[in-house]
């Protein structure tokens, strides 16, 4: 089924007694959403993700920018009918930003002058404890979805060990309500994406932390599934999502490591074409500056040329339609 993640809403951030304040604001609901792409392709990576989730474990959608991974996951933890606790992975992140942490004092005096002449008062203070999103997921029974969790320092992740390994959430010490450690609910599940370690800001990630996760490789998704999500989210007819797809399909081959462009350069195109009003004939200058600006093809200098061949194979195939004189 489809999904779409629905937020509860802007909140104040009001720390009650629990403190769950961060928490449930991450906290989601998965709902239908019909302009989720679902090919063979996609359905065969899907089942096979939900099968591991479903038997208790949890994976990591691993994949160069721009292949679906995200989105892949929230349809999976829709998919799991449970609340959504998302946390997005953060180089700044310490552990305690993942389970929660003391957030000061209460403060409450207790004035007693019953008596006129004697003026009685009673301090007491109380620690204010908040659980962050990784303890309200536990503690709830949410599934996780951490995406690029590998931007976070494997030393904050490292209190996921004993969460995926033993389903224990080792607490701090501040934390008195539940003597040191939660139990994590037996609902609980842990969906995470991550880059290529050699993508910038990524951190390696422990082999410890790697053996407790059932990897899929995410790579781009194939010719027909990529014209599917160009039209799902653009609305533009299929012939001309299949000239944009072939245009970017061939100039991510010409690429190093086949990374870029991105399904993302696609839906740009199509979106901006329509947005302006222009056509994606092949002479319609509106239409060829933007696949020049989002495909960055003047960029460097002098300005990269390998656009024009390319452009001029995808306009080519198109029959009635002249090959732009300049493409540069
Ligand atoms: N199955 C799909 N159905 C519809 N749109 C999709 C699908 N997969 C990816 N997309 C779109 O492609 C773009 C990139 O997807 P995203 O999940 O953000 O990639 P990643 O997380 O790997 O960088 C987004 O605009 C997303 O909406
Ligand atoms: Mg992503």
């Amino acid at each position: 089924m489809p999904s779409q993640l629905v937020t509860e809403g802007e909140r104040a951030a009001v720390h009650n007694a629990n403190g769950e304040s961060d928490a449930k604001q991450a906290t989601v609901w998965p709902e239908a959403r019909d302009d989720f792409v679902l090919t063979p392709q996609i359905e065969e990576v899907a089942e096979r993700a939900l099968a591991y989730l479903e038997a208790g474990f949890p994976i990591n959608l691993a994949g160069l920018a721009g292949t679906g991974k995200t989105t892949l996951a929230l349809h999976l933890a829709a998919q799991l009918g449970q609340p959504v606790t998302l946390i997005h992975g953060n180089d700044e992140f310490s552990s305690s930003d993942l389970v929660g942490s003391d957030q000061g004092y209460r403060k409450s005096t207790l004035v007693d002058n019953y008596i006129h002449s004697v003026l009685k008062t009673e301090e007491t203070l109380r620690t204010l404890w908040t659980d962050n999103r990784l303890t309200t997921a536990c503690r709830h029974g949410h599934t996780l979805v951490y995406d690029e969790f590998t931007r976070s320092r494997p030393e904050a992740n490292n209190i996921l060990l004993s969460v995926l390994g033993e389903r224990l959430l080792n607490l701090p010490k501040l934390c008195h309500t539940d003597g040191g450690y939660l139990e994590v609910d037996p609902r609980f599940r842990a969906i995470f994406t991550s880059n290529p370690r050699e993508y910038v800001g990524v951190h390696r990630t422990q082999d410890a932390l790697m053996d407790r996760l059932i990897t899929i490789p995410i790579d781009h998704y194939d010719r027909d599934t990529e014209v599917a999500i160009a039209v799902a989210k653009s609305g533009i007819a299929k012939r001309d999502a299949e000239r944009i797809v072939d245009l970017v399909r061939g100039l991510r081959q010409q690429d190093a490591g086949g990374h870029r462009p991105s399904i993302r350069a696609i839906i740009m195109i199509a979106r901006v074409v329509i947005h302006r009003g222009a056509s994606y004939r092949p002479d319609d200058p509106i239409f060829l500056a933007t696949c020049r600006d989002v495909l960055n093809l003047d960029a460097g200098s002098p300005p990269r040329k390998v656009g024009e061949p390319l452009a001029r194979r995808a306009w080519i195939c198109d029959g009635p339609h002249r090959a732009p004189a300049d493409t540069k």
